[in-house]
């Protein structure tokens, strides 16, 4: 703390206690600089709206560094930079660059305090909005301090909005500085380094950047997995319970399958986490997971009654809104609350905003803070310091065309190649070409600390591990398209009939009939009763295209190659694999 003190030259010092009257008293000084709003109580109780710059909404993927000693360490998906001249340059940057301004120490556990399985850091940062949203994204404050006093050994974080006070500089409600932004980690030091902005991943040091990109780095060292993933406890009818984790693209809906209403009756789904698992191997050899984050920062445009009841219940009160639209009865409102928007809002820019307007009224990346305890359906054991023993993972991107609902890997090796290469449509692609496929293994690129090709190494290694009792991988893929374009399948809640599969299959208890691209649920397998289907769709929903499959091998091969030499061998055996089985051999 001196020596950043020393270097920013703030005006003030404060320790951050976590208390919740540290938070009023923060969110107070908030709505004085004009940072955010309080919302009405009789609305929306103890809640606030704050709008951003708006040149500061969202993560900033090519201002994001990974500053490892050798450059082929950070890999071809990665932003490098000499650990040496990025530290010429964060010291020209951050010199003064606190100002006038208060820096707050945030000492924060990631993780359940005290679990062997969580980490500490500690964030100086001179944004209160950070300092606030740090006590409801993290356990921050006193109690992180006790355990980093016990254990000695914490993730240093630095991070200054990047517009000091000099004499005569006006402060402006939402301080960054948009056109020189750095969001800088040291993976061999554990250090992390963010500069300009004052948004979400870029600021709240404790979620992209500790828990996953340097997260990363630790779990390839240890030997555990730190994974861009949900986590969901699923009970049967009989009461029977499996826990599941998730990796999906950003704004594939994770939030919203993490707390799921099933539409199968007798079916519950409760959320241990909606973003990020840290898993660790137990001495029954299972990976157990927590959910390193005490809160969600949820996408907010989309969400409503129908497609998230329980994220809307999360939300009632107590939550820290940003760049959403605000309703004149002192409400917020997005796009997709409501089936009919309110006839005047101010928008998240701060203007007035009718349905004729030509803009949307809430940013398309405001987000919702809210503590995960608020949600109605968190497992009871979401705080448990041992974790979550994990059944299955399932891994997903946005394909309207080849990937079938759902299938499961043969083994773990081709679960990893599968997971490696999840992929999106860039565009659609027209009639009997290959669409455009943009490649997010693991849903990692943008958080992924080091090499991606070492990255897929460590999760082969993960699964050559002696005694280990893995979870079974299945790949999903809610957004097949029909030729008209429409969805084939109806998603949200119906989602639990693919989520009761996985279970039944966990236990050996469901058919699978096999293709070349995995196991595959038969007609007769995946519970469908109730739900009714345009005629052709379950055919179309599973079915598997040789010819399409196998004109996407050449991207697939494309994309591997670009990774590097480092790339395991395993994935050529993979390749080789899927051609014959095409092939019928
Ligand atoms: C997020 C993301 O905000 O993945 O969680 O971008
Ligand atoms: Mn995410």
């Amino acid at each position: 703390m001196r020596e950043i003190a020393q270097l920013t030259r703030p005006q003030a010092v404060y320790w951050c206690d976590g208390s919740a009257a540290e938070y009023e008293r923060l969110c107070q000084e908030l709505v004085e600089a004009g940072t955010i709003e309080r919302l009405s109580d009789a609305r929306r109780p103890n809640s606030y709206l704050a709008r951003s710059d708006p040149d500061d909404v969202g993560r900033v993927e090519d201002r994001t560094f990974i500053c490892s000693a050798r450059q082929n360490d950070a890999g071809p998906t990665n932003n490098w930079r000499d650990p040496a001249q990025m530290r010429d340059r964060i010291a020209a940057l951050f010199g003064g660059s606190m100002e006038g301004r208060t820096m707050y120490v945030v000492p924060f556990s990631m993780g359940p305090l005290g679990s062997d399985k969580s980490y500490i850091g500690v964030q100086l940062t001179d944004s209160a909005y950070v300092a606030a949203s740090m006590r409801i994204m993290t356990r921050m404050g006193q109690p992180a301090l006790n355990v980093l006093a016990e254990s000695g050994s914490f993730v240093p974080c630095v991070h200054s909005v990047g517009m000091p006070l000099m004499d005569g500089v006006q402060d402006v409600p939402w301080p960054c500085n948009a056109e020189n932004k750095y969001i800088v980690h040291f993976p061999e030091t554990r250090e992390i380094w963010s500069y300009g902005s004052g948004y979400g991943g870029n600021a709240l040091l404790g979620k992209k950047c500790l828990a996953l990109r340097i997260a990363s780095v630790m779990a390839r060292d240890e030997g555990w997995l730190a994974e861009h993933m949900l986590i969901l406890k699923l009970t049967s009818p009989q009461g029977a319970v499996k826990y599941f984790a998730a990796a999906f693209p950003s704004a594939c809906g994770k939030t919203n399958l993490a707390m799921l209403v099933p539409t199968l009756p007798g079916w519950k789904v409760e959320t241990i986490g909606d973003d990020i698992a840290w898993m660790k191997f137990g001495a029954d050899g299972r990976l157990y997971a927590i959910n390193p984050e005490a809160g969600f920062f949820g996408v907010a445009p989309g969400t409503s009654e129908q497609t998230n009841p329980h994220a809307m219940a999360s939300i009632q009160r107590d939550t820290l809104f940003t760049n959403c639209a605000l309703s004149d009865d002192g409400d917020v409102w997005w796009e997709g609350m409501t089936k009919h928007a309110p006839s005047h809002l101010i928008d998240w820019r701060g203007d007035e905003w009718t349905p004729e307007s030509d803009s949307p009224a809430a940013h398309p990346n405001a987000r919702f803070t809210v503590s995960a305890a608020q949600c109605p359906v968190i497992a009871p054991e979401w705080e448990d310091p041992a974790g979550v023993p994990i059944d299955a993972f399932l891994f997903g991107g946005r394909r309207a065309t080849v990937a079938p609902l759902v299938r499961e890997a043969f083994d773990w090796q081709h679960g990893v190649f599968l997971a490696a290469t999840m992929s999106s449509e860039k565009t659609a692609a027209a009639a009997g070409t290959v669409g455009e496929l943009r490649f997010d293994p693991f849903a990692m690129l943008p958080f992924c600390g080091y090499n991606m090709a070492d990255y897929f190494a460590h999760w082969l290694k993960i699964g050559r591990r002696k005694g280990a009792r893995l979870p079974k991988i299945f790949y999903v893929n809610w957004f097949r398209k029909d030729a008209e374009g429409e969805f084939l399948w109806p998603g949200y809640g119906e989602n639990s009939r693919v989520l009761e599969w996985v279970f039944r299959r966990c236990d050996n208890d469901a058919e699978a009939r096999e293709t070349p691209i995995g196991l595959i649920p038969g007609p007769m397998d995946l519970n469908l009763s109730g739900l009714e289907l345009a005629p052709r769709a379950l055919h179309e929903l599973f079915e598997v295209d040789h010819a399409a499959v196998r004109a996407e091998l050449p991207q697939i091969r494309d994309y591997l190659d670009q990774l590097g030499e480092r790339l395991p061998a395993e994935f050529r055996t993979q390749l080789a694999r899927i051609e014959r089985r095409l092939s019928g051999e």
